[in-house]
């Protein structure tokens, strides 16, 4: 990883091989898949298994969502990485209401032991693993700091911060306060949500957050990754 990483976010039926490739040539460091969830991809479902494929080497996380050791074991067991492949990153943000009545997404940000058994079975594998969690899945989680003892208890290689819980919506502004008490558990910290300007990009830098991962904003304006370096 660079002392600073500009990373495009993962959105479902917008961030395919083609537009990944666009942004990496626009100067983003990583990209990420749309999610995939694990329970298709151990059964290997043809288009769960297509929404993974990496193109041309561009450096790529694959967005992993379940909660199933079994079947993660199952799927990786049958893994091989493309070029350009460059770890794996469990999904703990998706607010969606069918998702979390599955216990996934946002549901999951308090299980830090079915977390750590999902991170392990990965690392088992020999695979680098990162984490993309939001707040909580409500207020309530967000107060009492649910995000922060998963960073702290968790032993993944980084940690993608989208600074909203799970009820808020993108009305509701990402709330930059909460990056610093992220940064000082001592995990690689990248933050999410909002980040446009480079003004953000330095104060996330002076405060030593490790890198941005920017989403809409990439959707309408792929140039922002070298406009932000
Ligand atoms: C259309 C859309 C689809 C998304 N799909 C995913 C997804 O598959 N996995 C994920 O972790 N986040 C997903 N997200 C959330 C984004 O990765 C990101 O966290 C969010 O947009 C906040 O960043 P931004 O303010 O820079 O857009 C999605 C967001 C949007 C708008």
């Amino acid at each position: 990883m660079k002392d600073f990483e500009l990373m495009l976010a993962p959105m479902e039926n917008h961030t395919g091989p083609e537009f990944r490739e666009v942004c990496y040539r626009k100067g983003a460091d990583s990209t990420f898949t749309e999610m995939a969830r694990i329970s298709a991809l151990s059964r290997n479902n043809k288009s769960t298994v297509e929404k993974i494929q990496i193109v041309r080497s561009v450096p790529t996380y694959i967005q992993l969502i379940g909660s199933n050791e079994k079947e993660l074991e199952k799927f990786l067991d049958n893994f091989t990485p493309q070029k350009g492949f460059v770890g794996f990153n469990l999904n703990l943000g998706c607010p969606s209401p069918d998702m979390i009545q599955s216990g996934l997404g946002c549901a999951l940000i308090k299980r830090i032991s079915k977390v750590t058994k999902l991170v392990k079975v990965i690392q088992d594998h020999q695979y680098p693993v990162s984490i993309k969690l939001r707040l909580g899945m409500n207020a309530f989680e967000k107060k009492k700091k649910v995000y922060l003892t998963l960073i702290k208890e968790v032993n993944a290689d980084f940690f993608i911060v989208h600074a909203r819980h799970g009820k808020e919506t993108y009305h509701d502004p990402a709330d930059f306060t909460v990056y610093q008490e992220c940064v000082n558990t001592g995990k690689v910290i990248i933050a999410n949500g909002d980040i446009k300007t480079k003004d953000q990009i330095d104060y996330l830098k002076s405060i030593g957050v490790r890198g941005a991962m920017i989403g809409r904003v990439a959707i309408k304006n792929p140039d922002v990754f070298n406009e932000l370096k």
